[in-house]
């Protein structure tokens, strides 16, 4: 239960009802942190930045963050931008096999490692992020011969 009351053991104010995720997380920086480590990883992984088109990562990793944060309750730039998100519609054109997915997992769990987060709030991230990653596969991995 300690972890959960983090914001006032700090010497802040006690966190209203209105208090997001986000903000609770730390906010802009911290996703930025989350979403640019996870992208050092998809550009050191060979089989798994295969699957993006762009030579540049960097809209890829403004687009994941975006998503992110306006999941989880900061600015809506991301619906403003891009509109519905539609994130099993917006992974058709890629195969995401549970190699891919669990590449994905692998790389964006342990930038949320970096990020230090208290245990409850990690694990409502973790938590959401295998369950998102387990809903976009949409394709087999391929048969070994
Ligand atoms: C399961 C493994 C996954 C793989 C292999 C994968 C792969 C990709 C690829 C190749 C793109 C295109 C890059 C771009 O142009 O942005 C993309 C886009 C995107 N992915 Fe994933 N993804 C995975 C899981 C996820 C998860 C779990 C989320 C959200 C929690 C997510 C959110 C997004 C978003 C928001 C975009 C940009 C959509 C747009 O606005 O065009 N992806 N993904």
């Amino acid at each position: 239960m300690s972890d959960n009351v983090q914001g006032v053991s700090e010497g802040q104010a006690p966190l209203g009802r209105e208090t997001s995720f986000y903000d609770l997380v730390g906010g802009h920086d911290t996703f930025v942190r989350l979403v640019h480590g996870f992208y050092e990883g998809v550009a050191g992984d060979p089989v798994l930045r295969a699957l993006y088109p762009e030579e540049d990562l960097g809209p890829a990793e403004i687009r994941l963050r975006m998503f992110l944060e306006q999941y989880w309750g900061g600015p809506n730039t991301y619906s403003e931008e891009r509109g519905h998100p539609r994130l099993r519609m917006r992974h058709t054109p890629y195969a995401v096999t549970p190699e891919q997915r669990d590449r994905w997992l692998h790389h964006m769990l342990a930038s949320v490692a970096l990020l230090k987060l208290d245990r409850e709030q990690e694990a409502t991230l973790v938590d959401y992020l295998v369950r998102a990653a387990y809903m976009l596969v949409n394709a087999p991995d391929p048969e070994k011969d």
